[in-house]
């Protein structure tokens, strides 16, 4: 089995403390039910960038300011839209959203303008709670004052900064247009203006990082004092520009200086220990949080909650509209072009085996685990047999570990996470059931 580099993209960030773990665990299952009242999370896709990272696979780019209005109007109309293609898809839509992520891509390049529609369009028709988690991630050196002013208007309460490394050679060989200083103004700025709910994310893997260098980014990132960090091993992905050098050779993209997969897992699991003594403790494997920082968004994802996503490549999981049916999955065209031209939603029906099989590979993200207890009132013993040889080979291999009634992943399990996850979902799965839990 390969090093695991980087995440599988349907991790997610943020939020509510969790206390009771057996409640939230049995969330896993149960909040897909129709018995069940939960709300609803809510994310809007930004796919704009000032510049493509080098590194980046995610559904972003460079576009002419020119396309923003016309996008702005086409997630808007979605959102008035919503309880039409929650019916069309066969879903159902919670009443009542309890968190709102503003991702992408970097919506802070949008004009105020553009970002206050898109808030006032979602209060006006998803019902945000008044004490809703509101995130925006921002790539720092795009939060102008009129920006922030402009997020607080709009009821944000939590940023995500795109920081990857604090020294400031990392952060340019892979294009990223900010530096050490302009990091830590944005954090003092959002503090002045409010908003200390600040998730900084790193990758570990840069081009040029070392042993010293990334422990020089752990540091600054602790002396921050953020609540939450998000640490992922790069992803080496054939379509982004830094990808395809490391295949074909070429030096514009520093790929001969990426430390290789046994230096990018130490330095994993060095910021596990080094975030968990400075009181940030690991909660799922890319994310680490002060106590009662958990990303409430995030969690949605890996304990199966439902949530609602508008905007280029972005996935949804609704309740099923018809009783005893579960979810449904559903998601929008990967292309700018071919979202703004209306392209058909992708549809997945949830099946029990699917729900079984995403309980499994989700709820191991989670630090705590999965509760088998949970798992087997829900699905029954005799489902959850067809995991058992799996769940002993990687006990035997030291990648689980059992804990009472829970089973989790080990420090090197989750390094090797992916290639676990991969045992637990079967051969037939569509390729957009796996894709569709990734942000
Ligand atoms: C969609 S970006 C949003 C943040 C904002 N666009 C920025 O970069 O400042 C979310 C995060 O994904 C991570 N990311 C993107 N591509 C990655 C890759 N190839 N490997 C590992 N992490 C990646 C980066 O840490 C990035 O901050
Ligand atoms: S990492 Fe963030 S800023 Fe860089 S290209 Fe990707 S989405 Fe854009």
């Amino acid at each position: 089995m390969g090093l695991n580099r980087g995440r599988l993209r349907w991790i997610i960030k943020d939020g509510v403390p969790i206390t009771d773990c057996a409640g939230a665990i049995k969330g896993i299952i149960k909040h897909c039910r129709h018995d069940q009242t939960v709300s609803l999370g809510i994310y809007i896709s930004v796919p704009f960038c000032r510049t493509k990272c080098s590194y980046c696979n995610f559904a972003s780019d460079v576009f002419s300011r020119v396309l923003f209005d016309r996008y702005v109007e086409r997630v808007c109309a979605d959102i008035e839209n919503a309880p039409v293609i929650a019916r069309e898809v066969g879903g159902q839509i919670e009443r009542g959203a309890d968190s709102v992520y503003l991702g992408g891509g970097t919506p802070t390049v949008l004009d105020t303008a553009q970002l206050e529609r898109i808030f006032a369009t979602a209060r006006a028709n998803l019902e945000v709670q008044s004490d809703a988690e509101i995130t925006v991630e921002c790539a720092p050196g795009t939060l102008t004052q009129e920006t922030l002013d402009a997020l607080l208007r709009c009821g944000v309460n939590r940023v995500s900064l795109g920081v990857q490394s604090f020294v400031d050679q990392e952060a340019a060989a892979v294009g990223r247009l900010h530096k050490r200083t302009t990091v830590l103004e944005d954090i003092s700025r959002l503090r002045a203006a409010g908003i200390t709910n600040i998730n900084v994310d790193l990758i570990a893997g840069l081009p040029h990082q070392t042993a010293e260098s990334w422990n020089v980014s752990l540091e600054e990132t602790i002396a921050t004092g953020v609540p939450h960090v998000s640490v992922y091993m790069l992803e080496v992905d054939e379509d982004s520009r830094l990808g395809r050098e490391l295949m074909a050779g070429g030096i514009r993209y520093h790929a001969h200086f990426v430390p290789d997969d046994e230096a990018t897992a130490d330095f994993y699991l060095a910021a596990c220990e080094r975030l968990d003594a400075a009181g940030v403790p690991q909660y799922e494997i890319s994310n680490f949080a002060r106590q009662g920082f958990q990303s409430r968004h995030n969690l949605k994802y890996w304990t199966r909650q439902p949530y609602f996503g508008f905007g280029v490549d972005a996935h949804s999981m609704l309740v099923s509209a018809t009783p005893d049916q579960g979810a449904v999955r559903f998601a929008s065209p990967d292309s700018l072009e071919h979202y703004i031209a209306e392209a058909p939603l992708q549809r997945t029906e949830v099946s029990r085996q699917a729900a079984l099989e995403e309980s499994f590979f989700l709820g191991l993200r989670l630090t705590r685990g999965l509760d088998l207890g949970e798992l087997s009132a829900d699905f029954g013993e005799e489902a959850l047999g067809n995991f058992e040889n799996e769940v002993s080979q990687f006990l035997k291999g030291g990648l689980m570990e059992i804990d009472g009634r829970y089973v989790r992943l080990t420090p090197q399990g989750r390094l090797l996470s992916n290639e676990v996850f991969q045992r637990f979902l079967s051969p037939l799965k569509p390729a957009e059931v796996v894709r569709a839990t990734m942000m």
